[in-house]
């Protein structure tokens, strides 16, 4: 009863804020989302006869399992077996500082637990299950562009990713900038709750969300870089809007996080293609063809306060790993 998974980070191009069911972890809108190569988690499960509890541990700490348990209480619902489970997980990137570890980190969990407790689901079935852990994480089942449904169903049932494009028909590069190590402050599901009960602007944001979505899938199925681009630099700053006009303020950006941004507008007007999007957290994530990926990497190495810069391509999709790689 073990299985390991690895799954992918993704960075959404058009963003998910605000839920509309905090209790199934439903989304009020869609959202559009690339699957990335270089940040992924690797995690393995085991239930176990002899655990009391269930046990994690995340690059190699020992950690609260109070949320994993709740997730793995619907795998043990749906399998049959009440047994407990231990819980090894790794990333090989920054956790909870805005690189979307939670999505990749539930969706290898989904994977693993599923294969460990013998529950034999497709991938739409994985994306709604992993979805209950973190809305993001849905879209970490699949591989290169995807597109995680909003869904109309108070069950959830109709809330799920699917995929776009893979990755190999539109390759893309990811330069992720680095400018903090630190877990952030608030997560992001108690800042979509403060979000949606205080920014004066959270119902024009929702009932714009499908055609900022329209207009992305639109960018992908034409190829056209610069609306692939431009559309996630409007829908985070958006968001990020929203954030700052949520009362407390979010806010999640630092000084080098402003510096990468207006770093990567001024090449842009000095004709490199390149676009930007952040998530709840200060790293910026620069999008721009494989072509100019070294001109972008360089140049946000050398902004002062960027820590580390990680270059990426798209990544495939969440997998279960041979057994003799445990
Ligand atoms: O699903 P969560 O709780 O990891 O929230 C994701 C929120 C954002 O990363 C900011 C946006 C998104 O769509 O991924």
């Amino acid at each position: 009863m073990s299985a390991s998974a690895r799954a992918h980070s993704n960075i959404a191009l058009i963003k998910y804020w605000g839920k509309r069911d905090v209790a199934l972890n439903l989304p009020a809108v869609g959202s559009i989302a690339i699957t990335l190569a270089e940040l992924a988690t690797e995690t393995r499960v085991e239930f176990d006869p002899h655990l009391a509890a269930d046990h994690c541990q995340l690059d190699g700490t020992n950690v609260d399992a109070t949320r994993i348990s709740r997730f793995l209480d619907r795998i043990r619902a749906r399998s049959g077996t009440n047994l407990h489970a231990k819980v090894i997980s790794r990333n090989n990137f920054p956790t909870s500082a805005g690189l979307a570890s939670s999505a990749s980190g539930f969706a290898a969990l989904t994977l693993a637990a599923c294969a460990a407790a013998g529950l034999e689901l497709d991938r739409r079935e994985l994306s709604i299950l992993a979805r209950q852990g973190s809305g993001s994480a849905a879209r970490s089942i699949f591989g290169g562009y995807t597109e995680m449904r909003r869904g109309s169903a108070a069950d959830g049932h109709d809330a799920y990713a699917a995929p776009l494009l893979d990755a190999a028909a539109w390759p893309l590069t990811v330069v992720v900038a680095i400018t903090e190590n630190r877990a952030k402050s608030v997560d992001s599901g108690k800042g979509m709750i403060s979000t949606a009960a205080s920014s004066p602007f959270y119902a024009d944001w929702v009932s714009a969300a499908d055609a900022d979505l329209d207009a992305m899938r639109a960018a992908i199925a034409g190829r056209d870089f610069h609306a692939l681009g431009a559309l996630p630099e409007h829908s985070c700053l958006k968001m990020h809007a929203l954030m700052l006009s949520s009362k407390p303020a979010l806010i999640y950006w630092n000084a080098a996080t402003i510096t990468v941004m207006h770093t990567l507008r001024a090449l842009r007007a000095d004709g490199v293609p390149v676009y930007f999007t952040i998530d709840a957290g200060p790293q910026v994530k620069a999008l721009c063809p494989p072509a100019h990926s070294k001109t972008v990497t360089e140049a946000l190495a050398a902004v002062p306060g960027v820590q580390s810069v990680w270059p990426t391509g798209l990544g495939p999709a969440a997998q279960l790993l041979d057994p003799c790689c445990k």
